[in-house]
């Protein structure tokens, strides 16, 4: 099976470069082969093309099976024309590959629940998945960058979703509340946008006309966020658009303890791509202590999605809590009686635990 790896900048080639010491032993251990085909989006696409999603980098994207990707963007390009920053780079393979479905799973471990920035017994039950719409919203509505109109600096993005792809983003969720706790929470701002009140309207009359078994509950995007710290164990599936989905991953993923630790899969009708959810951290780059985990989790939803491969997916998932139960710990979630590992250990640690299962 061929896998494009995108490792792209900061912390992403060394955590993608231990992920695939785990990806290489659930191939070894389960009886398939994967063919990889290292290409560069973001940053290092820019350096090298002068521009962050090359045709190449397309091709390659395109003929895959799937796509793990590490993160881009830092501060070397913070001054490049918008246009083609690398975090363009990334919006432009999620649209062209046509992944509007991002799925960011966050399950408290009872290994690392002790770190959460929250009181432990406030976090433990959360196990939730929060299903953001990738592919449209205020990401890929008319950017005006900003210009003189009237004689004023003016600059505006344009917040836009159609019906069918609210309809498509909501459907994924009800229909992965089906197979967990029956529960979806649509998270808009309908008391002030006009786009969250069409999105509130097609969620309620779906799920009264297609999913009356699921119970459906809708909270405004900063309700959600005191929520989501008073009482995370509410949520099961959490139903967003693009921008608050963004936002409200970043401040779910912490409540285990780092955001190294959360993966995503962003699936649509072609080839799937898998990252976690965190960026290339400029801070810590080069340093060797990134925590691989959330990529590594990742690839076990390129093996359970996009791959077929179930088993492999599951005994990726188990090594790694198996790991953790022994006490290693990257440095964002070192502390008393653990044993500190660098980024690539880690990978290791985990691919050893697989073999051995
Ligand atoms: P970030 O997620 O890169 O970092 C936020 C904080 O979390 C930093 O302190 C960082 O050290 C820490 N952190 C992140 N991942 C970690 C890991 N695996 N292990 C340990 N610590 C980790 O967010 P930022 O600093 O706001 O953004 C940096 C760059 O990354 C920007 O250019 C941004 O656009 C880009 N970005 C890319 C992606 C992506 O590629 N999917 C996602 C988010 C941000
Ligand atoms: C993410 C990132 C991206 C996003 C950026 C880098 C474009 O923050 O994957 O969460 O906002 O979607
Ligand atoms: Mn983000």
């Amino acid at each position: 099976m061929k896998i494009t790896l995108l490792p792209g900048d900061g912390i992403g080639p060394e955590i993608v470069t231990a992920t695939v010491k785990v990806m290489d032993a659930a191939a070894k251990k389960f009886g398939f082969a994967l063919e990889y085909d290292h290409q560069l989006l973001g940053g290092c696409a820019i350096d090298a093309y002068n521009d962050p999603y090359p045709e190449v980098t397309q091709k390659s994207a395109k003929a895959a099976d799937a796509v793990l990707l590490g993160a881009v963007g830092g501060p070397k390009w913070d001054n490049v024309d918008p246009s083609i920053r690398p975090e363009k780079g990334l919006l432009r393979i999620r649209k062209d590959l046509g992944l509007y479905c991002n799925l960011r799973p966050m399950k408290v471990s009872k290994f690392t629940a002790h770190l959460s920035p929250l009181k432990p017994e406030r976090v433990e039950n959360t196990d939730l998945l929060i299903v953001r719409e990738l592919t449209g919203g205020i990401y890929f509505g008319t950017h005006n960058e900003a210009a003189m109109v009237d004689g004023v600096e003016t600059a505006s993005d344009v917040d836009l979703y159609t019906r069918p792809e609210v309809e498509r983003i909501a459907r994924k969720a009800f229909e992965a509340a089906k197979v967990r706790r029956g529960k979806v929470t649509s998270v808009d701002k309908a008391n002030v946008l006009a786009e969250s009140r069409m999105w509130r309207r097609i969620v309620t009359e779906m799920q009264a006309k297609e999913y009356p078994e699921i119970e459906l509950n809708h909270l405004y995007v900063d309700n959600c966020a005191m929520q989501l710290v008073l009482n995370p164990g509410q949520f099961d599936v959490v139903l967003t658009n693009n921008i608050f989905g963004d936002i409200l991953s970043d401040e779910a993923s912490v409540l285990g303890g780092s955001i190294g630790l959360l993966p995503s899969a962003s699936l649509g009708d072609g080839t799937g791509l898998y990252e976690p959810i965190h960026g290339s951290a400029p801070d810590i780059a080069g340093q060797g202590i990134a925590n691989p985990t959330g990529t590594i989790l990742s690839a076990a939803m390129l093996f359970r999605y996009s791959l077929d491969q179930q088993a492999a997916a599951d005994a990726v998932e188990a090594a790694v809590d198996k790991v953790y139960e022994a006490g290693y710990r990257t440095a964002d979630l070192f502390g008393e009686g653990m044993t500190k590992v660098n980024t690539q250990e880690m990978g290791e640690l985990v691919a050893k635990a697989l073999l051995e299962a």
